[in-house]
């Protein structure tokens, strides 16, 4: 799919316009402080998720502002569509001009990778970051998946308002069996579709990991279930026999919101004992696989924002990124000194402060 027409009103520090991206790759260029990454995060959003920046939606709108808009002209496989998100104080979601009363039937309609360097994090930080990537990749090509976490997380949420309550045992109890229960349906179910994709993944990763460098060491991907079970009943039982923890801790202890996934090089953990070079190549080989898998799934070929990762590449990586991976639209920010590395045929968009154009400012 590629974004014909994008448009952002009252977002960060960019000035209102409509840019009309091409087909191959986006150079965005500009000095330190913008609006590069603003431009991506905001296409981004389109996706329905939350920023890969992690901000807050009051954080979006221009300083003064209480709410911004966006708009992406979108032409998938099938059809072209037009999706609008307001955020901030005023929330709606549109397509094709009509109103979407729920944010899950907008979530799909533009799929996309992204990587920045704060992706990085996906090796070296916490499992908080790694069950993200899972969820946010999932969410955009399985409405059941989002609809499924959704709930879960719900009865999550529920579960440890719960335990922090102060009541009498016995009803506490009772209304406990009620959310390990619809805990336990869920659950399992998201278990079951991140363990596929895992399994899709590492194969993918393995291959990527190998080209990107040059195969001196082999990636592996491995799920770590925050829970045994191996169906509904057997978690519902887990989660039963947790239940004295779950009350001394004061928050649900098993279950895929403790999931965590392990990365290994030759069988060692990349988060610990990997180079600094040898974790920036995880994290753009699980990306890459993320867009084959994505495309795999949905038949059609997210678009890829690369944002701010061209100096954290060699050449051969740089070279990998843009003038191999054909077929995607690649929105690609950087600086302009890095531009000389870049050899990708493509259009270029000049940022200066909040200011897009398709000639240098
Ligand atoms: N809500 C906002 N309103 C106005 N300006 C903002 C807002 N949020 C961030 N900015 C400004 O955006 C600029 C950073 O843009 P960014 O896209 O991160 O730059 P870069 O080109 O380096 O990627 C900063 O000057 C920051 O002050
Ligand atoms: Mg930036």
């Amino acid at each position: 799919m590629i974004i014909r027409e994008f448009g952002f009103r009252s977002f960060r520090n960019l000035e209102d316009a409509t840019i009309s991206p091409g087909p191959g790759v986006n150079l965005v260029l500009g000095e330190n402080g913008q609006g590069k990454t603003n431009l991506l995060e905001a296409i981004w959003l389109c996706t329905g998720a939350r920023s890969f920046r992690g901000a807050k939606q009051a954080e979006l709108p221009t300083f003064g502002r209480q709410s911004c808009l966006l708009e992406a002209g979108v032409a998938n496989k099938k059809r072209e569509i037009k999706l609008t998100i307001s955020l901030g104080a005023e929330k709606f979601t549109r397509m094709n001009g009509v109103d979407l009363p729920k944010k899950a039937d907008f979530t799909g309609n533009l799929i996309c990778v992204a990587f920045s360097p704060i992706h990085l994090g996906l090796v070296s930080g916490g499992p908080e970051g790694r069950r993200n990537f899972l969820d946010a990749s999932l969410c955009q090509s399985s409405r059941k998946y989002l609809d499924q976490l959704t709930r879960y997380r719900a009865y999550l949420h529920h579960k440890n308002a719960l335990l922090r309550q102060e009541i009498g045992e016995k009803e506490k109890n009772f209304l406990l069996d009620g959310y390990d229960e619809k805990l336990a349906l869920y659950g399992f179910a998201l278990k079951e579709t991140r363990r596929q994709f895992l399994e899709q993944l590492a194969e993918e990763s393995l291959l990527a990991y190998e080209t990107l460098s040059g195969g001196k060491e082999k990636l592996t991907v491995k799920y770590q279930p925050g829970a045994k079970a191996e169906n509904v009943e057997e978690l519902a039982k887990e989660l039963k026999a947790a239940r004295m923890t779950d009350l001394k801790n004061l928050s649900c202890s098993r279950g895929p919101h403790k999931d965590d996934v392990e990365l290994l090089l030759d069988d060692k953990n990349a988060r610990i004992y990997g180079s600094q070079g040898q974790r920036r190549s995880i994290v753009l080989a699980l990306k890459l696989s993320e867009a084959s898998l994505l495309e795999r799934r949905t038949g059609e070929s997210p678009v890829i924002l690369l944002d701010d990762v061209l100096s954290e590449l060699d050449n051969r990586r740089q070279d990998h990124l843009l003038n191999r991976i054909t077929g995607r639209q690649i929105f690609v920010s950087a600086c302009e000194e890095q531009k000389s590395g870049v050899l990708a045929e493509g259009k270029n968009f000049y940022v200066k402060e909040g200011r897009i154009g398709e000639k240098p400012f």
